[in-house]
């Protein structure tokens, strides 16, 4: 079994190889491996030119597994992800020609941009790590991760995401525009080419390193805050549908995934508060009056982090 140090070095080299095409936030490669190690997918939103492109493709070079990009198009229908049966004169047969959703990591560029039937089908891959071509069922790879984007900017031929679909998401991550910093370093950078990224693991770590993430302790009194946090968000008055079971099966696994990232065998309150926002946030639909006076969902939840507390079970008792 991977131990905690061997976790964090492993993670350490993965980042210090993205680190090099991606500059500015550690925290989103770390979050990235998190999804990846609690077997979650992940949506990135960004305006244009942020790097999410960028980010995706160094971390899947970075991990030596199969890497698929999809362009979503307003004309593109679910054959052209999930692949399709096409004759073959000379056999005199139909040969499968497997679709890009056939990959380890899949790139799902500008979701929104798909018409609602070939969402589905990228929906059903994503929670059943299969599709159905023609009727009949198709296992894809593992690992299998789906890394969507997304711009938040409403333009015409923009199909929003259902919350039905959202919820799929493990975590929501937002990119924003760099820091200064960031941005000279980047411009500097960019003078020479870019080396070629390095594989730094293969599939068969990836596995490896999903069932140690299963392994790793969470405490009873962590399992309740857990729940306080999600009923927190069903209950407020300025949420419309709080979050699904989906989101505490996704804080308990991901925060499993984010303390083997940090080299712990065992997980932390912090675990849970830092996943709070990007595994919670975007499945919470807000009451309009709320909306309308600006409170947003991730502002329910800081509020969650703030009044709730870790109770510990000896106290409890007393
Ligand atoms: N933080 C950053 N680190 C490294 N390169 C960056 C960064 N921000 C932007 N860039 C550079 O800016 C360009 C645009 O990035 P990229 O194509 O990844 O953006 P994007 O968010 O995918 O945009 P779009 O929404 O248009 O697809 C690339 O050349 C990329 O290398
Ligand atoms: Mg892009």
């Amino acid at each position: 079994m991977l131990s905690g140090t061997e976790s964090k070095e492993q993670a350490q080299k993965i980042a210090a190889e993205i680190g090099k095409h991606y500059l500015g936030r550690p925290d989103l490669i770390e979050l990235l491996l998190t999804g990846l190690l609690s077997r979650g997918h992940i949506l990135l939103e960004g305006v244009p030119g942020v790097a999410k492109t960028t980010l995706v493709k160094a971390f899947a070079g970075a991990l030596g597994v199969d890497f698929q990009r999809i362009q979503f198009t307003p004309d593109l229908l679910p054959a052209d992800i999930t692949g399709s049966y096409v004759y073959n004169m000379r056999e005199q047969e139909f040969d499968l020609r497997k679709g890009p959703l056939f990959s380890n990591i899949v790139l799902a560029d500008e979701i929104n941009r798909a018409p609602a039937k070939t969402q589905s089908a990228m929906l059903e891959a994503m929670a059943e790590q299969q599709v159905t071509i023609e009727g009949e069922r198709h296992d894809l790879h593992s690992p299998y991760m789906v890394l969507a984007t997304q711009n938040p900017v409403e333009q015409e031929g923009v199909y929003m995401l259902p919350e039905a679909q959202l919820d799929r998401f493990l975590m929501k991550l937002h990119l924003g525009f760099p820091r200064r910093e960031v941005e000279r370093a980047m411009l500097r950078r960019y003078r020479k080419a870019p080396a070629a990224i390095e594989e730094v693991i293969t599939a068969e770590d990836i596995l490896a390193w999903q069932r140690a993430a299963e392994e790793v302790h969470i405490s009873e009194e962590l399992e309740e805050y857990i729940l306080d946090l999600v009923s927190f968000t069903r209950k407020h008055r300025s949420v419309l549908l709080g979050v699904s079971p989906r989101a505490s099966l996704g804080l308990l696994r991901a925060s499993r995934a984010l303390a083997l990232v940090r080299g712990r065998d065992y997980v932390i309150p912090d675990d849970i508060r830092l996943l709070a926002v990007p595994i919670m946030a975007h499945r919470m639909v807000m009451h309009s009056e709320a909306e309308l006076e600006g409170i947003r969902a991730e502002q329910i939840i800081h509020d969650a982090l703030k009044r709730i507390a870790v109770i510990r079970k000896d106290a409890k008792a007393s």
